[in-house]
């Protein structure tokens, strides 16, 4: 930084000859953000700052300090004025006294908070408080800078946390973009999780290489594959799935790599496999996992020479297609167990792709909910407007098993059973046994779980946010 700023602590400091209210353009300095234009040196605003400490000497002195590094500066000494002044104004940053006199500072936070959720909040505590600043900073402070402290390390904490709240609007800009770009897919993606799975997809997309899909049954491993065909330049070709467990293990190497005519009873032409029907687009080898050794080495061959021989044939086809594989197995257990070539698996676990459980991104169930019921009372003729809060509490309590394809026919029964706009507690429990066993210790009739999950991935997303600033 070329801040001529001084370091001495605030306290021992003398207030500089300026008036508070002097305009920073004004200033001898610049700071990180002020440019020099035509040898004069021009300041902009580089953020408005509420400064709350009930030491008015304490504030004065950060007030002519901040703005003398080019912020805009409003001061409150006690908490019912900075409330009223969150409310008067989008403040980018609050400095505040852990210890004010009428109210204590996290608390305080906490109400600021609710006005303001972005506001990165920087807490100023006395020497041998530093385990209520901690307590606050798992309350969603930013950071926190112990009394007495100096003029760079709070210039630099500011923007410190302004960058990072640039580069976190940021993201979110991107991730909205990101859903856009999967719109047509209707794939629901409001947790972390998905989204970051959602932003593998549109980075892999582009690739010839072959993708690994794992993850339980029905957590979206074939609208996955379905999502990366489309966004791949491949896109206006086939997209041909098979289930590797479906078949016996003679139809599956016809199935896939089809047979000449009379190579076995039966086979009365010769047909094209599924390899050569998705010639220039994808395939999709689902249940990876279950396929038989036999067919297992005539696939590795197959992706080794990128040709191969249809059952009773000696010509061999070439093909051009992106293979894209999915297993609810471990298949690195199956590998050890020798139930799965190893060269194999290396071959196809190119790029891995995890699928997480419905429970461990339960804020997507309202989403995925409203999805579905849209979905399928379009279907049925119904007018089914939504899920009422006892229903969806009933909904974020269970742990899905099935994930989304047990959540999507839990509601298609719903949806089919109830006569009323509303599905109820009572249709959902209809269905679910198991819902009814959720623990009633663990709900509030008051609490709108719908927004449970968001807010609390919100504040896990402020735990990390703070964890990464630290290790810098
Ligand atoms: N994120 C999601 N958004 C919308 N629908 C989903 C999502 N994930 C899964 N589904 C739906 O749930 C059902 C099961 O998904 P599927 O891709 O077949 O799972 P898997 O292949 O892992 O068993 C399908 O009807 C699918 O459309
Ligand atoms: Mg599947």
């Amino acid at each position: 930084m070329t801040d001529s700023t001084n370091s001495a602590d605030w306290r021992s400091e003398a207030v500089p000859n300026e008036t508070s209210g002097r305009a920073a353009g004004k200033d001898r300095r610049t700071d990180s953000n002020g440019a020099t234009v035509g040898g004069k040196v021009r300041q902009m605003s580089t953020g408005k700052l509420l400064v709350v400490d009930d030491d008015n000497n304490l504030v004065e002195l950060v007030r002519v300090k901040l703005q003398s590094a080019g912020y805009e500066v409003a001061t409150a000494s006690k908490a019912e004025d900075a409330i009223e002044a969150a409310k008067g104004a989008v403040f980018d940053l609050c400095i505040l006294d852990l210890r004010l006199a009428d109210r204590s500072g996290i608390s305080l936070m906490r109400e600021l908070h609710s006005i303001n959720p972005d506001m990165p909040v920087i807490i100023l505590t006395g020497y041998g408080s530093v385990e209520s600043a901690v307590e606050a900073m798992q309350e969603g402070a930013y950071n926190y800078l112990t009394k007495p402290f100096n003029t760079q390390e709070l210039l630099l904490q500011i923007k410190r946390a302004l960058e990072n709240r640039r580069l976190n609007s940021e993201i979110q800009r991107l991730r909205g973009l990101l859903e856009e770009q999967f719109d047509f897919t209707n794939i629901v993606a409001r947790s972390d999780k998905m989204r970051s799975v959602l932003d593998i997809v549109s980075r892999i997309a582009n690739t010839e290489s072959t993708v690994y899909l794992h993850g339980e049954s029905g957590t979206g491993k074939e609208i996955i594959a379905k999502a990366i065909h489309l966004a791949s330049p491949r896109r206006d070709n086939p997209f041909v799935a098979i289930n590797c467990a479906a078949l016996p293990e003679t139809l599956l190497e016809s199935e896939l790599f089809g047979h000449e005519k009379g190579a076995f009873t039966g086979a009365n032409r010769s047909t094209k496999g599924l390899f050569s029907q998705a010639h220039e687009g994808t395939i999709f080898l689902d249940e990876i996992g279950d396929m038989p050794p036999s067919i297992q080495a005539k696939l590795l061959r197959a992706l080794q020479e990128r040709q191969f021989y249809p059952v009773g044939s000696e010509k061999p086809v070439f093909v051009d297609v992106r293979i894209i594989v999915a297993t609810n197995k471990q298949l690195e257990d199956e590998v050890a167990k020798g139930a799965f070539r190893q060269d194999l698996f290396y071959r196809l676990h190119v790029i891995p792709i995890h699928l997480p459980p419905l429970r461990e991104r339960k804020e997507d169930i309202p989403h995925l909910a409203d999805r579905f019921l849209k979905k399928l009372s379009q279907q049925m003729k119904k007018d089914v407007k939504g899920v009422t809060p006892q229903a969806m509490q009933k909904l974020m309590l269970y742990d899905w098993p099935g994930n989304v394809r047990e959540l999507e026919n839990t509601l298609e029964y719903a949806v089919a059973m109830t006569r009323q706009d509303m599905i109820t507690e009572d249709s959902v429990l209809q269905t679910k046994n198991s819902l009814a066993s959720a623990n009633q210790e663990d709900l509030n009739p008051q609490m709108n779980i719908a927004l449970k999950g968001p807010l609390k991935s919100y504040k896990e997303a402020k735990t990390l946010r703070r964890q990464s600033e630290r290790s810098r």
